[in-house]
Order: structure tokens, then C-alpha cells, then sequence
């Protein structure tokens, strides 16, 4: 043992063969002296033993020790939606896991809810071979923070919070009872919302900033939305709003309200006449598209000459047309903008975005969930309830 250890343990009660490099541990935590305090006492109440101080301390240890410091230094068990191979919804499982605990700068959350999205199904059915198969799907989680890793102070255990997560990585997304993360992919919940409605938000709420700043729109430029009614749709044009950015976008009759109701100042019908009724009501055209329906070159038309054409699920090298610039947007880059993060929590908590309703599934039924999106959700989105 140390000196340091003999000193404080009593010199008279440890015997020199009892050093330990384990006991060096102990005593280098920040609760040493508790537990060298207790290990004493240990030993006095069991009487001199040579050779047992180890246990001694450990048991100090184990006695000092609360729930929440041991969970916060070790793996957690608990289940995942996982898929066990490429393909379609059969190949939803959920099965158990184990998640490490938060290293320096991420945290570990207990998840309440998480949404089912449009990536989601991509990751399942790529429509290529080479995908990582036993993937745990999701982007997007709302839960109580379990425990925080080095370094991390904005955050803390006990906090509700939602998280923006990637799934292509060894821990995977977002759809488990715990998960890892980046603290910059997390911000606290927004007020007066629940966390099943508040895991709606991240994902695709980051593509909105993310798309106005691949298009470096100037307030009072005008920025054409396809899939008005979208969810998407609905954030964008809301952060456009928020720059002084005009805004066009489409909808069925039926829902040119709700989309005014988001900030849209045009409303067109929604149709396979999209361009020509962009044109219509703006003759020179719009400075930038961003696509969410992805109607693709058809669309080109209602966009003005070298103005920008922004598709969100890939676009390939098809040529574009009269000058106009083709940047397509990935969302995975921009996981821990905490900027953008806080952006869309404060945008949730002003009333900018009026998060929608959400239906709620067991995780035994993420595939019905999946099949719900797919399916067409009621201007809402499935959401798994953990
Ligand atoms: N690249 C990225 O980083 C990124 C990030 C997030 C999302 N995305 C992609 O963005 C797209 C939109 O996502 P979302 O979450 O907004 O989906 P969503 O809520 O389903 O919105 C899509 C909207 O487009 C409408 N629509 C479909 N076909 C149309 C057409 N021919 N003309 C006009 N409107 C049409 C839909 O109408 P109904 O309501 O009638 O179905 C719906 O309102 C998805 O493809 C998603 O994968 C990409």
C-alpha cells in the first residue's frame, strides 16, 4: 500500500503485504476518505483478519456507493429496435442490448419516445446491397438524461431532453431504451411540450437551417417549397419566416390554410402543374427550390435562371438547366450544431412551430409504425413509446 493509505488507514492495522493497487484506486477517487474512513471501521467490527483489507475496502466501497454512480460507470442492459438484415418490415426486431457508458463529452439517455421518420425506411431498404445490416433505426429521441460523461456541464442527469442521433455508428439510433450520444446533439425539451410531441422535432427540423444556409437566401428573396403540408414543409417555411425570407409553396385546396398557417405568403395548388403555377404568380421565378415532395426537373421550371435547386433525398449527376445550381443536403453533417438545436427549441417554445400530433406505438409494433409512415400519417408522425 501507499504511504498515503497506511497513514490514513492506521499503520498499526494494515499489514505492509496488503498494498494493493486496487486500493490505490480507491483512494485516489473523489470519495477516498469516505471510504478509507468506512474500510477502517470494517475492519475493527470484524476484528484484526490480516490479509482481508481488500474486501474491506471494496465493501466500503460497494456500502458508499448510490444507484445512480453505478449506473453512470457502467453498461447498461436494456432493448433495441434493431433490424437483423436488409429489407422489408419483417426484418424489425426488438432484442436485447447493452450500452456503454457516456465517454467524455456525450451523455446517456433514458428514452421515453422516438419518431419513426422517412430515413428510418431508407436504412431498412436502401435499395442497394452495401448497407450495414443490424442496425439499431431512428434519429430522433426524447428522454432523461441517465447520466453525463466527463467534461459535460450544460447538461444533467434527471433533465428531459431531446436528441438528434445518428445511426449509422456502433451504437446506433435512436428507436432503444438507452442511448449514447454526443452532448451537442442534445438540448432540453422545450416547455409545454410532451416528449412524445417533442420527438418530432430535431431531425427533420435541423434540414430546415441547414437547407436556408446551403441557399444563403437574403431577407426578402423568395424560396419555393414543394410538399406544402409537409412536415418538413411546415419548418422550413417557418425558418425562412423567421429571416425575412417570401415564401411559395404548394398544397391541396383543402390544406392552403394550414400551410398559410405556417408562414407560406403564396399558396399554390398542388399539382403536376407545380412550375407553371409558381410562374404565375411570380413571373421571374423563385431564387431557390427546396423539394420535399421530390418532384424532381419538373420542378425546375418555377425556378429563376442560375437560381439554386435543393432535392433532400439524393440527386445523382442528372444535369440541371439554365444556370441553375443543384445542392443536394444530407442532415447527418449537422447532428451536432447545438446552434441549430436550440434554434428549433426556442422556434417550438415562441410558437413558431406548432408541433403536430403524433400516434403512439408499443416498440413490439415498430413495424406498424413503419408501415403507418408509409402509409401516409394524418399531418403527424408515429412515434415509439419506450
Ligand atoms: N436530406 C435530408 O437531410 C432530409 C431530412 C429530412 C427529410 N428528408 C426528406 O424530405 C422529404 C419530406 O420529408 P417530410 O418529413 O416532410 O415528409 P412528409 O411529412 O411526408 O411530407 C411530404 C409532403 O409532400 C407531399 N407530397 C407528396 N407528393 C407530392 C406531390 N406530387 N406534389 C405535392 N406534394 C406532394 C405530401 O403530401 P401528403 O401529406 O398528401 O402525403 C406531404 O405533405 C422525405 O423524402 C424525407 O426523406 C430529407
Amino acid at each position: 500500500m501507499t504511504s498515503k493509505a497506511k497513514d490514513s488507514y492506521g499503520s498499526e492495522a494494515v499489514e505492509p503485504g496488503a498494498e494493493t493497487q486496487e486500493q490505490d484506486r480507491l483512494l485516489d477517487s473523489t470519495r477516498g476518505d469516505k471510504i478509507r474512513r468506512r474500510a477502517y471501521e470494517i475492519y475493527l467490527e470484524r476484528g484484526s483478519e490480516p490479509g482481508r483489507e481488500l474486501e474491506d475496502w471494496l465493501q466500503a466501497e460497494r456500502e458508499l456507493t448510490t444507484d445512480a454512480d453505478q449506473s453512470s460507470n457502467r453498461p447498461l442492459a436494456g432493448k433495441a429496435v434493431t433490424y437483423k438484415a436488409l429489407g422489408g418490415p419483417e426484418v424489425i426486431e426488438y432484442v436485447e442490448r447493452t450500452v456503454r457508458a457516456p465517454a467524455a463529452g456525450e451523455v446517456r439517455i433514458e428514452v421515453k419516445a422516438a419518431a419513426v421518420n422517412p430515413a428510418d425506411l431508407m436504412f431498412r431498404d436502401p435499395g442497394w446491397p452495401n448497407m450495414t445490416s443490424n442496425i439499431v433505426p431512428g434519429m430522433d429521441a426524447a428522454g432523461v438524461i441517465e447520466s453525463v460523461g466527463p467534461g459535460v456541464s450544460r447538461l444533467h442527469p434527471g433533465q428531459k431532453v431531446i436528441a438528434a442521433v445518428n445511426p449509422v455508428r456502433p451504437e446506433g439510433g435512436a428507436q432503444a431504451q438507452h442511448i449514447v450520444v454526443p452532448a451537442a446533439s442534445v438540448v432540453p425539451v422545450p416547455e409545454g411540450v410532451s416528449l412524445a410531441q417533442a420527438s418530432i422535432l430535431l431531425l427533420t427540423g435541423l434540414t430546415a437551417p441547414n437547407a436556408l444556409q446551403i441557399t444563403a437566401l437574403k431577407k426578402g428573396q423568395i424560396l419555393a417549397v414543394s410538399g406544402g403540408a409537409g412536415l418538413l414543409a411546415q419548418y422550413a417555411i417557418a425558418a425562412a419566416k423567421r429571416q425575412g425570407i417570401k415564401v411559395i409553396a404548394d398544397a391541396n385546396p383543402a390544406d392552403a390554410e394550414l400551410v398559410r398557417g405556417y408562414g407560406a405568403d403564396i399558396v399554390v395548388e398542388r399539382g403536376p402543374g407545380f412550375a407553371k403555377a409558381i410562374r404565375r404568380e411570380l413571373p421571374n421565378g423563385v431564387d431557390a427550390l427546396l423539394d420535399t415532395a421530390s418532384l424532381g426537373e419538373e420542378s425546375f421550371g418555377a425556378i429563376r435562371d442560375g437560381g439554386i435547386y435543393i432535392p433532400v433525398r439524393g440527386w445523382g449527376d442528372k444535369p440541371a438547366e439554365r444556370g441553375i445550381k443543384i445542392k443536394p443536403m444530407t442532415v447527418s453533417g449537422v447532428l451536432e450544431r447545438t446552434e441549430w438545436l436550440e434554434l428549433l427549441r426556442n422556434m417550438v417554445a415562441a410558437g413558431e412551430i406548432k408541433l403536430r400530433a403524433v400516434e403512439e406505438y408499443a416498440p413490439t409494433k415498430a413495424a406498424d409504425a413503419q408501415r403507418a409512415l408509409v402509409a401516409g400519417s394524418p399531418r403527424g408522425r408515429p412515434v415509439i413509446l419506450f
